[in-house]
């Protein structure tokens, strides 16, 4: 049902710069967002004008203009760098002849080449059919063309009825096998964090180096390329800290500027691991020439998607490139804000893991837990294979008493295990004082 331009197919690119001129830097992403969908720039065509046409988002002139060019280099397709509204895309497909991709479709064009999860494939899907059902209107006409097969259109539909049937029965199965897919990825995550390890997830503008920086710390075999969003499923990897303390690392999808709403959706299992993150490691181009706008584009992301008041450390990429020497960057009260370093060279990723873990270890406290001797066994193993535990002792009573060093978040997921209380510090001194106890009961949940 919906037809994706094929690789090295070539494309018309077209660019209008509505409050000001076209910037070099908007057509380089644009090339590149083509090329990494896998289609060549045959022709560029750019322009300027106060506010968009409602009948071809460009002037009629230019609209012709890009007619032409197409003609001229033998194009097959053509991508316009906006959002366009459906009765704007038809126009200029009518007037072209040839067909048209929007920038969200040329965005979920490149996510549905690169999902690779069960999860990340069924939600671009999704998206792309919800893309393509407001297109779905009287005289769209080459999607109205006969289909063949028995059973396919019922007693008395149009062709345009039969096609919309279709694709709201698909949308409402997969929206189904998505929620299922969901719970199971949320019970995944719960067991995850029964064992209280802080997880880093590394955030930033689309090619800002988050594959090269999550294999260098991580030694794992990612797929690096110099595409936009070579990453599109989160991926997840255990690592030390200096001084042994494991953490999780999460590798996400890359963000970028204008992106659509419709399009957050289909971010949902990499942006889980980002929002639930302890740490976020904003991984920024430091050579990037739009560097500041970047950031504040990722931020406003990270925002819409409520992970905006996490703890942050900027994490300056390419350093190679501007032949500076990493550094570290902290704030009056001395914390660190911005690390510099190269991912590609293996620069200053010392640096970086020292300061991962200075800012974790503010949110680690030391606790004293308190386990149920029927429960020990697993409950020891598992603290003791996070690398949290300080000391121990057995009570009288066969229940073990452990010194750790866990953030809230850990103390409040331990808590929730059967036999498992949790002090903030000596239980004999917290317990008695008013609001020395953690914010939740001790729960005994014993079934
Ligand atoms: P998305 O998947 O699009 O979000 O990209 P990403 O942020 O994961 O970027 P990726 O790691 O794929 O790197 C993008 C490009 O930057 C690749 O060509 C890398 O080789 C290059 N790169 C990454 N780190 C460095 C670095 O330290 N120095 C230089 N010169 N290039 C680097």
């Amino acid at each position: 049902m919906f037809e994706r331009p094929r690789g090295g197919e070539r494309a018309v690119l077209v660019r209008i710069g509505l409050h000001g001129p076209v910037e070099n830097e908007d057509l380089e992403e644009l090339v590149q967002l083509a090329e990494s969908a896998g289609v060549s720039a045959a022709a560029t065509i750019t322009g300027r004008r106060e506010r968009p046409d409602p009948r071809y988002f460009v002037g009629s002139g230019k609209a012709d203009e890009i007619r032409q060019a197409a003609e001229a280099c033998c194009a097959e397709v053509i991508l316009v760098d906006h959002a366009l509204s459906p009765s704007q895309e038809r126009n200029l497909e009518k007037l072209i002849g040839l067909r048209v991709l929007d920038r969200n479709a040329l965005i979920l064009e490149i996510f549905a080449q690169r999902a690779r999860s069960h999860e990340g494939k069924l939600e671009v899907e999704l998206a792309q059919l919800r893309h393509l059902s407001s297109r779905l209107v009287r005289g769209w006409t080459h999607l109205e063309r006969q289909k063949g097969g028995i059973g396919l259109r019922g007693p008395g539909e149009t062709q345009l009825e039969t096609d919309q049937r279709l694709l709201g029965e698909r949308v409402r199965v997969l929206s189904r096998r998505l929620e299922k897919l969901k719970l199971q990825r949320e019970t995944g995550r719960q067991r995850r964090v029964e064992i209280p390890i802080p997880s880093v997830a590394l955030v930033g503008y689309t090619n800002a180096g988050k594959s090269t920086l999550f294999r260098s710390l991580t030694g794992a075999n990612t797929y690096v390329a110099d595409q936009l969003f070579a990453t599109l499923d989160p991926l997840v990897r255990r690592v030390s800290l200096p001084g042994g303390s494991p953490i999780v690392v999460a590798d996400t999808v890359g963000f970028i500027r204008e992106l659509p709403h419709e399009l957050v959706a289909a971010f949902q299992s990499t942006l889980t691991e980002a929002r639930e993150a302890t740490l976020l490691l904003h991984v920024i181009d430091a050579c990037d020439s739009r560097r500041d706008e970047r950031i504040e584009q990722v931020n406003a992301v990270l925002t819409d998607v409520g992970a905006g008041g996490l703890p942050q450390i900027k994490v300056f990429n390419k350093i190679d490139q501007l032949e500076t020497t990493p550094r570290v960057e902290r704030n009056e009260a001395l914390e660190v804000q911005s690390v510099w370093i190269s991912a590609a060279r293996h620069l200053g990723l010392a640096e970086l893991m020292d300061s991962v873990a200075e800012r974790l270890s503010r949110f680690a406290k030391p606790r004293t837990v308190r386990v149920d001797s029927r429960y020990a066994g697993t409950v020891r193993a598992r603290l003791f294979a996070s690398g949290v535990v300080k000391g121990e002792r057995v009570l009288e009573n066969g229940s073990i008493e452990l010194s750790v060093h866990l953030p809230d978040f850990g103390a409040r997921e331990l808590a929730r295990i059967p036999g498992v209380e949790c002090f903030y510090s000596e239980p004999s001194q917290t317990c008695a004082a008013e609001g020395g106890y953690l914010q939740f009961p001790p729960v005994k949940r014993l079934s």
